[in-house]
């Protein structure tokens, strides 16, 4: 009989490990009594890379480990997963911010797309098209394009990517695609909405906004502040691709989604309102008597501001089971009290103290 994927068990690269969600999810699986593999975070460190992410992972001795290395090495991606009998991979390793994208595109088609690939090369060569392996691909719902007022993105909405962010990373979904339809490589794929929660760097709107406020600097809201996203807590994404992981079947893509659209304007100020519960205004010096709503600054919107995104996750629970098991309030009040209880955490960031420790530890030869 053919052998076949068992997630339980699995040598996971997961690549993009010291970011945002990439850290999550491997705290997640690694807490996870069901889980008994093995972990291998494979991270350039970027500005978006921190190692910090990852304090408390040392306890799980040799079922995690750390390399500092680069998507776009064939060198180190195959050395790695030869080291670590790699079976399966999960890529979270991009350039993430839309912004940045639209100032400097460069480094998106490299890592997005030429990173994607290199990995996709190097599970066709060491795996051929071994059944007990997977690789899963971590995308967005802004391949799909902007909604107007009305429908939901489903699997089957055609791909129209509006930033250099959302095109490069729509590019390396099709790499993927591919792979599966021409190799049989054993693939999935997620498209998933706007996350948030701990360890989110502060440059995507929630933590931007937490750190401005506590700080009594203006609360920047592009445009018309009428922009609609869905929010979803990362725990809950970290566990839909767990469990896509688990029974996603091989060859198709699922979306994820929070099923809590927000426009900007309206989600800044509940995170005006969760910060006065839960550190007042009228406690904090840099208020100066202010209310953290009254920062709040209308700014030049983003070139290209997509309108509207909004996503139906109904295969995913229909497959799976699976539905978000936050609410956007105890996700929100969650964040801000991650953010209120780690100042070292934000002080590393903000002085860089971070990257120069994570010089001196993993200094290039
Ligand atoms: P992030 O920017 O917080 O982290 C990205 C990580 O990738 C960093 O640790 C960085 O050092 C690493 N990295 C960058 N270039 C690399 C390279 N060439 N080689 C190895 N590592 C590299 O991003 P995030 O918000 O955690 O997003 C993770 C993934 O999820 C991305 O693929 C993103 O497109 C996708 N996604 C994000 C969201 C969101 O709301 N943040 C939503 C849907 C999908
Ligand atoms: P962001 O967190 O950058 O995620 P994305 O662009 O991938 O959706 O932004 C979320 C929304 O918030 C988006 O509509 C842009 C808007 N935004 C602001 O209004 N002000 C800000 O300072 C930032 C960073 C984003």
């Amino acid at each position: 009989m053919a052998k076949s994927f068992h997630f339980s068990k699995a040598s996971v690269l997961v690549t993009g490990g010291a970011g945002f969600i990439g850290s999550n999810f491997i705290h997640h699986i690694l807490a996870r009594r069901g889980f008994s593999g093995k972990v291998v975070n494979l991270d350039k460190l970027t500005y978006a890379g921190n190692p910090g992410n990852l304090a408390g992972a040392r306890k799980y001795g040799r079922r995690y480990a750390f390399v500092r290395g680069d998507i776009c090495d064939p060198g180190c991606v195959k050395a790695a997963m030869k080291r670590h009998g790699v079976n399966c991979i999960v890529n979270f390793a991009a350039e993430s911010h839309v912004d940045r994208s639209i100032h400097g595109p460069a480094e998106f088609i490299n890592t997005n797309i030429n990173g994607a690939f290199v990995l996709l090369e190097a599970a066709r060569e060491l795996w051929k098209a071994d059944a007990a392996t997977r690789f899963h691909h971590v995308s967005t719902d802004e391949v799909y394009g902007s909604l107007g007022p009305k429908g939901r993105f489903t699997e089957k909405t055609p791909y129209d990517p509006r930033s250099p962010y959302s095109a490069s990373k729509a590019s390396s979904d099709h790499l993927v695609s591919a792979y599966s339809h021409t190799y049989g490589l054993q693939v999935t794929i997620s498209n998933c909405s706007n996350n948030y929660g701990p360890r989110q760097f502060p440059e995507k709107l929630i933590p931007l906004m937490i750190l401005n406020a506590l700080e009594g600097k203006p609360l920047p809201v592009y445009g018309d502040g009428k922009n609609v996203r869905d929010w979803l807590y990362v725990e809950d994404h970290c566990d839909a691709i767990r469990l896509l992981l688990e029974k996603g079947r091989p060859g198709e893509t699922y979306n994820i989604g929070g099923g809590c659209e927000k426009r900007n304007i309206d989600l800044v100020k509940n995170l005006c309102s969760a910060l006065e519960s839960l550190a007042p205004s009228a406690a904090n010096a840099a208020l100066r008597g202010r209310k953290y709503s009254e920062l709040i600054t209308y700014v030049k919107d983003r070139p290209g501001h997509d309108r509207r995104y909004a996503i139906d996750y109904s295969k995913i629970h229909r497959e799976l089971g699976w539905n978000p098991a936050h609410t956007f309030a105890e996700g929100l009040a969650r964040t801000v009290e991650w953010y209120l209880g780690n100042s070292e955490w934000i002080a590393n960031i903000k002085n860089g103290s971070y990257r120069k420790w994570l010089e001196k530890n993993y200094a290039r030869r």
